[in-house]
């Protein structure tokens, strides 16, 4: 069965290591995510975004995740990334998701204070996790200067203020990671990471995880992340190896013989993400 976050994360946090979130789109990508999982002995989480549950609609990535989970040799929990909609929250619980999150970050502090806890009013009673967000974790084509940024960024002060106000399990923070590829290399502001877990207790987020160097990672991980997203790698991986494949064999004409290998290189590169996460053996 599926397990919930809260549980994993609790884990993570008491032995320093953090749980890969990955993205699941499509098939390929749900058997990609389990198979590295399986091959590191390593807990996972398959999240649906927005865009996934409306390319593959919700009971398709729950199904398929479900059917994942139940030959499983490890725990694989299923999570909604980015819940801006509170119906959607509710229809994806009833699909029979583990964990959901409640992204309030476009909100005013108050209302993502009063939406946050609605969503843990009903999810806490049947052991839903929830991950909340405080501060715009933005995408790479957002153009906009480091100091614009930086405004943007979560406030310790405002984490403290918002965990205590809504109780709510896992905080995602936005320190300098942005969604999609980056033009230049990342530049994490570690030290507001550092000053938000000594406020605040429960797991930390990183969010734009893709691209993010590995020493990078690792550190974000010392000081209190988590759970660390990844979609925008996967993404790579299969369209990289698809191009390649469709390059060197112009006459293939069965999806399978270009999905396969795409496949194969997305559970290479998850493989290497859980390592630097250091959740290998952790199942
Ligand atoms: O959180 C954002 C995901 O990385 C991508 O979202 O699948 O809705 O494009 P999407
Ligand atoms: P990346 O696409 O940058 O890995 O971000 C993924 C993410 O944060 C999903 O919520
Ligand atoms: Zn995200
Ligand atoms: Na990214």
């Amino acid at each position: 069965a599926l397990v919930s976050v809260s549980k994993l994360l609790f884990q993570a946090d008491r032995g320093g290591y953090a749980v890969g979130a990955f993205n699941a789109n499509n098939m390929e990508i749900v058997q990609a995510i389990i198979r590295a999982a399986e091959l590191e002995r390593s807990p996972v989480i398959m999240q649906a975004s927005q865009g996934a549950i409306n390319y593959a609609g919700l009971e398709f990535i729950s199904g398929m995740v479900k059917i994942a989970a139940e030959s499983s040799s490890v725990p694989v929990a299923l999570h909604l990334d980015h819940g801006t909609d509170f119906e959607q929250v509710v229809k994806c619980i009833r699909s029979g998701f583990s964990s959901v999150m409640y992204d309030g970050s476009k909100l005013p502090l108050e209302e993502n204070i009063a939406m946050t806890k609605k969503v843990l009013d009903i999810a806490r009673p049947i052991e839903v996790s929830v991950e909340a967000e405080l501060g715009k974790i933005g995408g790479t084509e957002d153009d906009i200067h480091v100091s614009e940024k930086e405004a943007l960024y979560t406030d310790p002060e405002e984490a403290r203020y918002f965990v205590e106000q809504t109780g709510v399990e896992s905080l995602a923070i936005a320190i300098g990671t942005a969604h999609g590829q980056y033009k230049g290399e990342p530049r994490l502001d570690f030290e507001r990471l550092a000053q938000i877990k000594s406020l605040v207790k429960i797991p930390i987020v990183l969010h734009g995880s893709s691209g993010v160097p590995d020493e990078s990672l690792r550190k974000a991980i010392k000081l209190g992340v988590c759970k660390v997203n990844i979609d925008t790698n996967i993404r790579e991986a299969l369209v990289w190896t698809m191009r390649k494949v469709m390059a060197e064999n112009p006459a293939e004409i069965d999806p399978r013989k270009i999905l396969g290998p795409a496949r194969d290189a997305a559970v290479e590169i998850i493989r290497e993400k859980i390592r630097v996460f250091g959740s290998s053996g952790q199942a």
